[in-house]
């Protein structure tokens, strides 16, 4: 068989090690791996590499993907499905492995209803595709995140100031609550529930009361309940998503103003998805790699490889792609028991 790989949307810490799994795994039954080049605009413009053994070596612990990759969306140029057939013809593909998010699965989904045998791999920091537990690259980034707030508290405390740690989660707060619980913050602010403003410069004027500095973790993507506190360049990628970023810096200067004490905003951005993959990513994504293997060989298509529990189970790619994985309630209320 013949199997096309490429990684597709954000960079994510374990890409590399789904390729190399894939290439590895292959050997055995002799099949070739053929790596486009920067998502589906390798697809679409025939751009692509033979991946042998020599190409994944020494890949498993580097971040990013050394296919490269983009946002493009075949859907939306003029004749980009056809373009996407015609390539997969000319390489002689038998059957496709995407790597990406809700972007690049839902390209994958469309594709395997025109018939493209298509087994996709979920990847994405923010780890709000549905139907898989986790996604591979969200344990790295929950660690970047950690240690800074980790390191926040003895600057914050030193300065008797608030500290606004804005990160990653354009519209699920998981990252923001994993992160906000390990690391002991004062406040947490997630996109699924907008946040009152007075509430959190009340949590963060008791902070202070008890001789502390707050440090309130927000996803870039939270919005507060009124007014119109900032937020987005009004840039759109491909797929239609507004550019974020502009939340903590907002947040800071309004708890500044209302608690009368210093405040500083620290915006972690794209550190949170570079660099060196943790253990359990690495196992997780050669897990999936594997995974996405089999079920090539078992016939499968229009199916994503994902995590349930710590089995590696086939769920259908539209009901995957349907919907995101957002945080509920009830995860968020064991957050706020630990607020002020
Ligand atoms: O989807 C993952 C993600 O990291 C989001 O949290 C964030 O909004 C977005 O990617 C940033 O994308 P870009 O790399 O285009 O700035």
């Amino acid at each position: 068989m013949r199997i096309g790989i490429l990684t597709g949307g954000g960079d994510c810490p374990g890409l590399n090690a789904v390729i190399r799994a894939v290439v590895r795994g292959s050997q055995p039954s002799g099949d070739e791996v053929v790596g486009f080049r920067d998502g589906w605009r390798g697809v679409l413009e025939g751009d692509a590499v033979t991946m042998d053994l020599a190409a994944v070596r020494g890949i498993l612990p580097r971040g990013g993907t050394v296919l490269g990759t983009s946002r493009t969306n075949p859907y939306a140029v003029e004749g980009g499905a056809d373009r996407v057939l015609a390539t997969l013809e000319r390489f002689g593909i038998d059957a496709l492995v995407p790597i990406g998010g809700e972007d690049t699965l839902g390209v994958a989904a469309k594709l395997a209803e025109a018939g493209v045998r298509v087994v996709g791999v979920p990847k994405t920091i923010d780890n709000d595709l549905d139907g898989t537990d986790y996604t591979f690259g969200f344990d790295t980034a929950l660690g970047v995140a950690t240690e800074a707030i980790d390191r926040l508290h003895t600057t914050g405390d030193s300065h008797h100031r608030t500290l606004v740690v804005e990160v990653m989660g354009r519209h699920a707060g998981w990252i923001a609550l994993h992160a906000g619980m390990a690391g002991g913050a004062t406040v947490v602010l997630i996109p699924e529930l907008p946040f009152d403003v007075d509430a959190v410069v009340a949590h963060c004027q008791r902070r202070f009361d008890s001789g502390y500095s707050p440090i309130v973790v927000v996803s870039e993507g939270a919005r507060p309940r009124d007014g119109d506190l900032v937020t987005a360049t009004g840039e759109r990628d491909p797929f239609g998503h507004v550019r974020l970023g502009g939340i903590g810096t907002a947040l800071a200067s309004l708890i500044e103003a209302r608690t009368g004490r210093e405040s500083r905003a620290v915006v972690l951005g794209h550190v949170q998805r570079g660099g060196t993959p943790s253990p359990f990513d690495r196992v997780l994504a050669t897990r999936f790699g594997l995974a996405a293997l089999d079920a090539l060989h078992a016939g499968e298509s229009g199916v994503m490889v994902a995590l349930r529990g710590t089995d590696i189970v086939r769920v259908p790619l539209g009901e995957a792609t349907a919907r995101l994985k957002l945080v509920p309630v009830e995860r968020y209320a064991e957050v706020e028991v630990f607020f002020g």
